[in-house]
């Protein structure tokens, strides 16, 4: 008895588990991107590519953002991302139809399909952050099939025409200096 009950509890969590690579990219993909497939990603020239409709932003444009195959080969799966120069994961991605949001940092860090059929190309539309977050770049991995895909293909640099190095770097100067002021206030009590 308690070995069927065992079995079964195996059987759905395999069956939940397989499920949730049909239906999208899991959240464990967040940071490397990587399916938790069992094969490894892989590492010749990806047969797609990521193209945007803009190389520079200003806050709230729109900006398209094709996944599209090179060659003969479709892709069942994707994860996109958009990332600044800091790695932070800035939202922004409408949803299409057959997507979905999967939760990376933030509740719409991320899209990723919700069914697995062959496709030659996805467009979504990404509006850039309304503040300056810096140069922005979109990741894509995309799974051709469940042994074949490959990780963080990158779009071209959408560059942002708000932030120079310097903008992006004053903030963090700023507190830097308060807390040595601080610091040295105290040693001196
Ligand atoms: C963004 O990219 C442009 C062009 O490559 C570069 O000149 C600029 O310094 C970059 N911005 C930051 C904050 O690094």
């Amino acid at each position: 008895m308690g070995m069927i009950y065992l079995q079964c509890v195996v059987m759905l969590l395999y069956c939940s588990y397989v499920h949730g690579k049909k239906t999208g990219a899991l959240q464990s993909s967040c940071n490397d991107m990587t399916p938790g497939h069992q094969s490894t990603a892989q590492t010749s020239p990806a047969p797609y590519r990521v193209v945007v409709g803009k190389t520079k932003y200003t806050g709230g444009d729109t900006i398209s953002v094709t996944l599209q195959k090179t060659a003969s080969k479709q892709f069942r799966g994707y994860l996109i991302q958009a990332r600044n120069q800091a790695g932070t994961k800035i939202a922004g991605f409408n949803l299409i139809a057959n997507s979905k949001y999967l939760p990376c940092d933030s509740p719409k860090g991320a899209v990723t399909h919700t069914e697995a059929s062959d496709k030659d190309s996805v467009t979504f539309q990404f509006t850039a952050p309304q503040t300056s977050q810096g140069n922005i770049t979109i990741f894509t991995t995309a799974v051709e099939n469940y042994n074949t895909y490959w990780v963080m293909i990158k779009s071209d640099t959408i560059i942002d025409s708000v932030a120079t190095g310097a903008s992006s770097r004053f903030l963090p100067n700023c507190v830097l200096v308060i807390v040595s002021l601080f610091c040295f206030h105290l040693k001196r009590h």
